[in-house]
C-alpha cells in the first residue's frame, strides 16, 4: 500500500511517499519557510499560503520521482486538512483532492495532530494504547492514544503551548526565530541555577500545563538585568528557562502516567512527539521520568518530530487500511481537536 502524504498546515511545505506494509519511507521532501518568516519573528499566514502555492506541486513531483512511482500506483492520497492556518490547509488539501480525482484514488483528510500522534508507529509497531505527550508550537497536550481516531485527552495547556513559550522567550533574549533550537543551543553553556524561575502547575492533581507565568517571570528577570544583555546572561537565562520547563513537563508527565496506569495497568509505552520533542535536555529528563515509573519512552527521530509529510502519509495509511476515507468535498478545518469530548481545562479566570 503506497500512500502519498502532503503537509501544508503551518510553515513547512512537505510531500512524502511511504509503503505502509513494511513501514518504508520511499521519499520525503520538505521546504522550510523559516527564512521567509524570520524577519517577522513568527509565521505570517499570508506569506505561508503563498509559499505553499509556489512549491507544493514541485515537492509532490519530486517525492513521486524519488519513490519511482506514478499516481496510478498509489493506494491513496493523504493531505493535512487541519488544524492549522486556513490558507495553507486549502493549498495542500486542494492539491490532494486534485490528484485523488485525476488518478481515481481515495482521499484521506488527515488531522495534523493525528499525524504527530501516530508517527512513532511509522518507526516500530508500538501497540495501542499508549500515552502521548504532544508538544509543539501550537499544542501542548497529554493524550491516551487508544486506537486510530480514538483519543482521550488527559491534559492541555491553559494558556501558551510549550513551543510558543520557547519562541517567546527566545524573542525576549534576542535569539531570533524559531526559538526552540536557539534556546537549546545557547543553554548548553549556561548555568540553569542562576535564575530562580517559577514552576507553574507543579504538583497539581490534574494533567494540565501553563507557561505564560514562566514567560512573564523571564521577562521580569531580563528587565532587571543591565542592557545590553551579555552572552553569559543570555545563556544562563536560556538554561534556567529550559530547566524550569523540564521540571514542569516531568511533573505533568508523571501525573499523567499515574492516571494512564489506573486505566490501563498493562500498557507500557509513553511517546513524545511534536517539534519540542526534538529538545535533547527534555527528552533525557522525560526518559528518566518514564523509566522511573516502569514505562518506556519512545521518541521519533528528530526529523519526524517536527512537521513533515511522512507522518501524514502514515496516518493516511492507518486510516485507509481501516476503510476510513473522505469525500472530495471535505472542508479544511482551522480548529480540529483530537478529543472533541474533552472538557475544557476550565480554571477560574483562565481561558481554556
Ligand atoms: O511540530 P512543529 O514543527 O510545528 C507545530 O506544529 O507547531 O513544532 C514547532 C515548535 C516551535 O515552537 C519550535 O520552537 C519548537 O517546536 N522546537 C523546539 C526545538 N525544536 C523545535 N523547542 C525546544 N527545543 C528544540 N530543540
Ligand atoms: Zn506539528
Amino acid at each position: 500500500m503506497l500512500v502519498l502524504g502532503i503537509e501544508t498546515s503551518c510553515d513547512e511545505t512537505a510531500a512524502a511517499v511511504i509503503r505502509g506494509g513494511d513501514r518504508s519511507i520511499l521519499s520525503h521532501r520538505l521546504l522550510s519557510q523559516v527564512d521567509d518568516h524570520r524577519p517577522y519573528l513568527g509565521v505570517v499566514p499570508e506569506i505561508a499560503a503563498r509559499v505553499h502555492i509556489e512549491h507544493v506541486d514541485r515537492l509532490v513531483e519530486e517525492a513521486m520521482a524519488e519513490a519511482g512511482i506514478r499516481f496510478g500506483d498509489l493506494a491513496g492520497i493523504a493531505a493535512t486538512a487541519g488544524p492549522g492556518l486556513i490558507g495553507g490547509l486549502m493549498v495542500g488539501l486542494m492539491t490532494g483532492k486534485a490528484i485523488a480525482a485525476a488518478a481515481g484514488k481515495p482521499l484521506i483528510a488527515v488531522n495534523h495532530l493525528e499525524g504527530h500522534a501516530l508517527s512513532p508507529r511509522l518507526m516500530a509497531p508500538v501497540p495501542f494504547p499508549y500515552l502521548l505527550l504532544l508538544v509543539s508550537g501550537g499544542h501542548c497536550q497529554l493524550l491516551i492514544v487508544e486506537g486510530v481516531g480514538t483519543y482521550r485527552r488527559l491534559g492541555t495547556t491553559i494558556d501558551d503551548a510549550v513551543g510558543e513559550a520557547f519562541d517567546k522567550v527566545a524573542k525576549l533574549l534576542g535569539l531570533g526565530y524559531p526559538g526552540g533550537p536557539a534556546i537549546e543551543k545557547v543553554a548548553e553553556s549556561g548555568d540553569a541555577k542562576r535564575f530562580a524561575l517559577p514552576r507553574p502547575m507543579l504538583g497539581r492533581k490534574d494533567c494540565h500545563f501553563s507557561f505564560s507565568g514562566l514567560k512573564t517571570a523571564v521577562r521580569q528577570a531580563v528587565t532587571a538585568l543591565p542592557l545590553p544583555l551579555d552572552l553569559a546572561a543570555v545563556a544562563d537565562m536560556a538554561a534556567s528557562f529550559q530547566g524550569a520547563v523540564a521540571d514542569v513537563m516531568a511533573d505533568r508527565l508523571a501525573r499523567a502516567i499515574a492516571v494512564f496506569h489506573g486505566l490501563y495497568p498493562e500498557a507500557r509505552h509513553v511517546v513524545i512527539a511534536g517539534g519540542v520533542a526534538a529538545n535533547r535536555t527534555l527528552r533525557a529528563r522525560l526518559t528518566e521520568t518514564a523509566e522511573g515509573a516502569g514505562m518506556a519512552l519512545l521518541a521519533p527521530p528528530f526529523w519526524l518530530c517536527t512537521d513533515n509529510a511522512a507522518m501524514i502519509a502514515w496516518a493516511g495509511f492507518e486510516r485507509l487500511r481501516l476503510g476510513l476515507t473522505d469525500a472530495l468535498d471535505f472542508a479544511p478545518r482551522p480548529r480540529w481537536p483530537l478529543d472533541p469530548t474533552a472538557p475544557p481545562a476550565g480554571f477560574a479566570g483562565v481561558k481554556a
